[in-house]
């Protein structure tokens, strides 16, 4: 389907979405349907609860961010269940204004832009349908109409509470329009657009001297005073402030901090009563979620000041912090480099994942427990497994610090220095080191990094930089050895069966001749020695390994290469060990003969052909590698 095509078709779609009847007919729909008439909070978390749940590991995933929104489940969670789900339940909370609070560009504007485009869709679904008195330029929930001294008997009937009165405005054509015959108000569906200015709004502060308090409330069209006689006369104003055309759905209040305080003012009144002061009007009711971001350091200085007191309390806070898992950070990458124009370049293997490592380090916090060093608290925070360490020591970890993740470096500082790094390199291809090197010239450059974090994130960037080693002399490795897991299968089956010889004391059979053997000694030590296991400590190691086995065999479970983490460590080590002369030789001889040509070609198509390497990248890590084995 052509684009023409396509507009075409959500044109049609956007016919069959209307609707307009009386408010008689509006009441029939409510009964068979009566989620139509909830309120805009309650609208909001059915649309996040709609979209779906998981659970993973303990903590809730809400499908309607996950798409976007990385590593946050836990702050999402706690935002859903303490502020969208009792607001949706009509308590007190929803009254408040929600204020994200978390350092830069870690997602809170993301975050408001989900729930801003989400509510446009949802209002277009059946389930997230929203109906409005007609030709108001607040929309104003219809049920308004009914007067209050009726509400109970509504209630009774149709189970639904009625909240806020009846607009001036409305109240005025009510009676004018319709003769004061509430059954015959005009009521319809509305669709809410930002860019229409329907149910979402943004308001955003400028020059406290010239903005007005208009833009939030709207203001007296004088060019109709003359018609109507009077300022007070509510057709005389009008209602476009963000807070009018927001009604129904929410508004983004930028920088509210920053905000001058009379703006602040009108909405005490607002999160208080639920209701604003505008012209001279009684208080008009308002049904929406306002939400407002900031930063740790101006919400300190906001609370500090007295004054403040009032509006304080009537904010929620929802800390909203930085993602602290390396492959949740890649994923933000990702999407961001997807997002961006440098997104037909190539990004060799483990950049991403090199870069993330830096970043998280520079977010954690040091562990208060001894035996834990940052390396590993990134990698069990990663979900990981770190041996000697479970679940419970990850939980325990978390506890530690209430606020961890509200500093260190920001995505958007790592995307900057790695399209920085694309520009600069003249070829389509980028790695790890090349990151890496840009990531710690930005340090030198960066303004707001004092000297003493910048010694500890360069130093950050020297621990990342030997994680990214080790990985690239496996990855090397890896494509040496034809088939890697199978070699290292083979190595380890015959170490166990010297291992079981050795503590039984029994004797091998050699598998050629048939003649008995000692076990041999000369291979386990040389497993062995790769992890550091001393002459004396051999027997116990040998021992612990054989009890591993039986009790695997007792639960029926098959002992295999990937059962005991520090013996597949040895046996991984060991085999680099016997290859390492190989690739040394082969990857460092500037003219190599023929043989080795062969195997260095082969070696960059394996890279190429099955772990994601284009061929500069698969060259440049067969050049680093060799010059990593020559120290
Ligand atoms: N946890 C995350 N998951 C996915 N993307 C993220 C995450 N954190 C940040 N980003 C990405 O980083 C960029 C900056 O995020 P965003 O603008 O939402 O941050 P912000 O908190 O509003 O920052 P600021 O305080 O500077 O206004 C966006 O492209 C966003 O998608
Ligand atoms: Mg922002």
């Amino acid at each position: 389907m052509g684009i023409l095509d396509k507009v075409a078709k959500y044109r049609e779609e956007e016919e069959k979405l209307k609707w307009e009847g009386t408010f008689a007919e509006y009441l029939e729909l409510v009964k068979e349907k009566p989620w139509i008439a909830q309120s805009a909070h309650s609208r909001v978390y059915n649309m996040i609860k709609d979209a779906g749940v998981e659970e993973v590991d303990g903590v809730k995933r809400y499908k309607f961010f996950s798409h976007q929104l990385y590593g946050l489940e836990t702050a999402l969670e706690r935002l859903v269940e303490e502020y969208f789900h009792p607001a949706a339940k009509r308590l007190d909370v929803r009254k408040r204004i929600l204020l994200l609070m978390g350092p830069v560009s870690g997602g809170k504007s993301t975050l408001v832009t989900m729930l801003k485009r989400g509510l446009e869709q949802y209002s277009r679904t059946d389930r997230g349908a929203v109906f409005a008195i007609k030709g108001c330029p607040m929309h104003e929930d219809p049920l308004h109409l009914i007067p209050p001294h009726l509400r109970e008997d509504f209630y009774e009937e149709y189970g639904i509470r009625i909240e806020g009165n009846l607009s001036p405005l409305n109240m005025l054509r009510l009676e004018q329009e319709y003769g004061g015959r509430i059954e015959d108000v005009l009521v319809e569906r509305i669709i809410f657009s930002e860019d229409r200015r329907v149910g979402i709004g943004t308001f955003s502060p400028s020059d406290p001297k010239s903005q007005d308090i208009a833009d939030l409330t709207g203001s007296i069209d004088f060019s109709t005073i003359a018609e109507y006689g009077s300022e007070s006369d509510p057709r005389a104003y009008r209602f476009d402030g963000e807070l009018n055309k927001a009604n129904r759905g929410m508004m983004e209040f930028q920088e509210m901090l920053k905000c001058d305080e009379k703006f602040l003012w009108h909405l005490l009144s607002l999160t208080q009563e639920g209701n604003f002061k505008a012209g001279r009007f009684a208080l008009i009711s308002a049904d929406e979620l306002i939400v407002a971001h900031t930063n740790e350091t101006e919400y300190r200085a906001f609370i500090s000041n007295k004054k403040n007191e009032a509006l304080h309390s009537r904010i929620i806070v929802m800390p909203i912090p930085y993602n602290l898992k390396v492959s949740e950070e890649e994923k933000i990458y990702e999407k961001m480099i997807r997002e961006s124009d440098v997104a037909d370049v190539h990004i060799a293997p483990h950049t991403l994942k090199i870069a993330a490592m830096f970043t998280i380090l520079t977010r954690l916090k040091e562990p208060k427990r001894g035996d834990i060093d940052l390396i590993k608290k990134m990698r069990l925070y990663d979900g990981q497994n770190v041996e000697g360490f479970s679940a419970i020591d990850v939980e325990e970890l978390k506890k530690e610090y209430s606020d961890e993740g509200m500093s260190g470096i920001d995505p958007r500082y790592v995307i900057n220095r790695i399209s920085s790094t694309i520009i600069r390199k003249e070829v389509k291809s980028i790695n790890a080191l090349d990151v890496l090197r840009s990531l710690k010239e930005g340090l030198e450059q960066h303004p707001s990094i004092t000297p003493e974090s910048k010694e500890k994130y360069l130093n950050f960037i020297s621990l990342a930089r030997k994680e990214y080693d080790e990985l690239a002399k496996k990855e090397v490795q890896k494509a040496f050895v034809y088939s890697y897991e199978e070699s290292a299968k083979t190595l380890m089956d015959n170490y166990l069966d010297n291992v079981e010889a050795y503590c039984n004391k029994t004797k091998l059979r050699d598998p050629l001749t048939g003649e008995e053997i000692n076990p041999d000694e000369k291979l386990m030590r040389s497993i062995e020695e790769q992890i550091g296991i001393s002459e004396n400590a051999k027997k116990a190691f040998r021992e612990e390994i054989l009890i591993r086995i039986s009790a695997y065999a007792r639960k029926g479970k098959r002992f295999d290469y990937n059962s005991h983490g520090r013996l597949r460590e040895a046996i991984q080590k060991k085999l680099f060990a016997d290859l390492k002369d190989v690739v040394k030789i082969t990857t460092s001889t500037k003219t190599p003969d023929e043989q080795q040509l062969k195997k260095i070609n082969e070696v960059v198509a394996r890279l190429i052909d099955e772990h994601g390497y284009n061929s500069t990248s698969a060259n440049e890590l067969l050049r680093y590698v060799g010059s990593l084995l020559n120290r």
